[in-house]
C-alpha cells in the first residue's frame, strides 16, 4: 500500500493496539502461545488478527489462514500463528458472552 492511499487516515501500529503496558488479546496469546519466533512478521500477523476478530468473533480456521494470506512466516509458523489467532478469539468473545 502506498502512503498516499491513506493520507488523511487514522493509521493503527502495532505499539497502538496495546492498552499502555496490558497488551492486547491477541499479542497475549501470541505469546501465550509460542506464536513468535524471529518477530519479523508478527506486527502485521497481529495487526491483520485484530482487523479480523472485530469483523467475525468466530472465524473458521479458513477465515483465519485467508486473513494472514498477505503475510509470509519465514519462519513457517503458521500453526501455532493460527491456534493463537484461534484462542484469542475466544478470549476476546468468550468471556463477553458468559
Ligand atoms: S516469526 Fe519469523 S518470519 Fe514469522
Amino acid at each position: 500500500m502506498l502512503a498516499l492511499e491513506v493520507q488523511n487516515q487514522n493509521i493503527v501500529t502495532i505499539e497502538g493496539i496495546a492498552d499502555g503496558i496490558k497488551l492486547h488479546p491477541v499479542q497475549e496469546t501470541m505469546t501465550e502461545e509460542g506464536a513468535l519466533q524471529c518477530g519479523y512478521c508478527t506486527p502485521a500477523m497481529i495487526l491483520n488478527a485484530v482487523y479480523l476478530l472485530k469483523k467475525n468473533q468466530s472465524p473458521s480456521v479458513k477465515d483465519i489462514k485467508t486473513c494472514i494470506s498477505g503475510t509470509i512466516c519465514r519462519c513457517t509458523g503458521y500453526t501455532k500463528i493460527e491456534k493463537a489467532i484461534a484462542s484469542a478469539a475466544k478470549k476476546l468473545y468468550q468471556s463477553a458472552k458468559q
